[in-house]
C-alpha cells in the first residue's frame, strides 16, 4: 500500500506489537483502558473503557480486520469497506435507533471508526430468555423495524446484514430509567451497516446464511428499480428467533448450528441446506410454537415467502406489530408509542454534524490516496 503517510503500515508489524500500538494509540487522546481485539468476518473491534465521569464511558473502535485485509494488494478492499460502512451509517446517523459513529482515528495509517459500546447485542438477549419479557421482545422489534423504515426514507434500500448480532442494545434500567413503567426496557440500535445496499453498489447479494432471502443466494444483478426485501425475510426469522429462545423456523436453534464449527453436522456448512430452505414455496413453522404471540404466526410466515412481493412492506410489518402488542398489553403499546415519539423528536432537529461529515470526508480522502 502507498498511502500518504511515511510511516510503517500497521499491518506490517507482528500481531502482539500491533495490538500494543493500537491500544497505546487508542488509550492516549483520552486517558482509557484498551481490551481487545474482538473479530468479526469483516472487522476487529477493540474496546477502551474510560475514569468515571467521563463520557462516553465505554467506545468501541472499529478496523478493517488485518488478517484478512492486512496487506499491500487487500488493503485497498478492506479500507473501502470502513468507509462504505460509516459512509452509510453517516447518512443515517440521526435516526435514534441507529448506532452511530462518532469520530474516525488513523492510527499507522488504517483507519478506526469510534462508536460508544452497547451494553450488548439482540443475540444477548436471546440467549438469555429470563432478561426479557414478551413485551420487551414486541418492544426491541419495533425499534428496528423502525430503523429501517426510517433509513429507508433516507435512501438506504437494504441494510442486508440483519441478524441479531449486528443489533445492540443499551439497559435502560442501567441508566436509571425506572424498570416499573410501560414500555422500552432495551433501547435498540441498529449496528454494522457494513454491507448496506451492497447489491446496489458493489453487485454482491450475500448477507449471513440463516437470514438470507432466497434471491440473496443468487450472484445476479438484481431488478435495481424495485426496492429489495431482503430485510422484511431476515425479520421474519429474527422474529421467530426472539419469540422461541433462539430457534431458526428451518427447525433447530440457531446458535447451535451457525456460525458453523468443526463437531457441528457438515449439513450445517452447506450453502445449499439455507437456500433450500429460503426457497421453499410453502414454509411451516414447526408445531411446537404456541409460545407465538397471536398474530406472529401469520405474520412470520408471510415475512418469509420466497416471493419477495408476497412479503410485508416495513410499514405493513411494524403496524401488524403494533397490533399484536396492543392486543397482548395495552398498557406497553401505549407507553411505547410515547417513548418512540420523544426518541424520534429529540434526534428530528440533528439533521447537520459537521465534525462526522468531515471525518468522513478525510476518509474518502484517505481511501483515494490509498493505491
Ligand atoms: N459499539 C459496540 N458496542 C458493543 N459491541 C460492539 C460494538 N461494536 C462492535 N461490537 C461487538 O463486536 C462485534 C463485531 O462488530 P461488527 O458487527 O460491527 O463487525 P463485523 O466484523 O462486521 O462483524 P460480523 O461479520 O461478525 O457481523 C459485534 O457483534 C459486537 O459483539
Ligand atoms: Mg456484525
Amino acid at each position: 500500500m502507498k498511502s500518504n503517510m511515511s510511516i510503517k503500515p500497521l499491518y506490517e508489524f507482528d500481531q502482539e506489537k500491533r495490538q500494543q500500538i493500537v491500544r497505546r494509540h487508542l488509550e492516549e487522546p483520552r486517558g482509557g483502558e484498551a481490551t481487545g481485539p474482538i473479530e468479526g468476518a469483516y472487522g476487529e473491534v477493540y474496546s477502551v473503557t474510560f475514569p468515571t465521569g467521563t463520557s462516553p464511558r465505554r467506545i468501541a473502535a472499529k478496523c478493517p480486520r488485518i488478517k484478512r485485509f492486512g496487506s499491500s494488494e487487500k488493503a485497498r478492499v478492506g479500507i473501502e469497506q470502513a468507509l462504505h460502512e460509516l459512509e452509510k451509517t453517516h447518512q443515517v446517523f440521526m435516526i435514534p435507533w441507529i448506532n452511530r459513529f462518532f469520530d474516525v482515528q488513523f492510527i499507522h495509517g488504517w483507519p478506526f471508526i469510534l462508536s460508544r459500546y452497547r451494553d450488548g447485542s439482540l443475540e444477548d438477549l436471546i440467549a438469555n430468555p429470563l432478561a426479557w419479557s414478551v413485551q420487551d421482545r414486541f418492544t426491541s422489534l419495533i425499534q428496528v423495524i423502525r430503523a429501517l423504515r426510517m433509513a429507508q426514507e433516507r435512501g438506504i434500500g437494504s441494510h442486508q446484514d440483519l441478524k441479531p448480532g449486528n443489533i445492540f442494545f443499551d439497559d435502560l434500567n442501567r441508566k436509571g430509567v425506572p424498570k416499573t413503567s410501560d414500555g422500552m426496557h432495551f433501547h435498540m440500535l441498529v449496528a454494522d451497516f457494513g454491507l448496506a445496499d451492497a447489491f446496489r453498489d458493489f453487485g454482491r447479494n450475500s448477507g449471513s446464511r440463516p437470514y438470507m432471502a432466497p434471491e440473496q443466494f443468487s450472484s445476479e444483478p438484481l431488478d435495481l428499480a424495485v426496492l429489495p426485501k431482503f430485510d422484511a425475510f431476515a425479520l421474519g426469522v429474527i422474529a421467530y428467533e426472539i419469540f422461541t429462545d433462539g430457534r431458526h423456523p428451518i427447525g433447530v436453534t440457531t446458535a447451535e448450528v451457525w456460525p458453523w464449527r468443526p463437531g457441528t453436522g457438515q449439513k450445517w456448512n452447506r450453502e445449499s441446506t439455507w437456500r433450500d430452505w429460503a426457497q421453499a414455496s410453502r414454509k411451516s413453522l414447526p408445531a411446537n410454537v404456541n409460545v407465538l404471540p397471536t398474530g406472529m404466526r401469520a405474520l412470520i410466515l408471510d415475512a418469509l415467502s420466497s416471493d419477495p412481493n408476497a412479503r410485508p412492506t416495513l410499514k405493513d410489518f411494524e403496524e401488524q406489530l403494533w397490533e399484536a402488542l396492543t392486543r397482548f398489553d395495552h398498557s406497553t403499546s401505549t407507553g411505547l408509542r410515547k417513548q418512540v415519539d420523544w426518541f424520534e423528536g429529540q434526534s428530528s432537529s440533528e439533521a447537520d454534524w459537521p465534525h462526522m461529515d468531515q471525518r468522513l470526508m478525510q476518509l474518502r480522502t484517505f481511501y483515494s490516496g490509498v493505491v
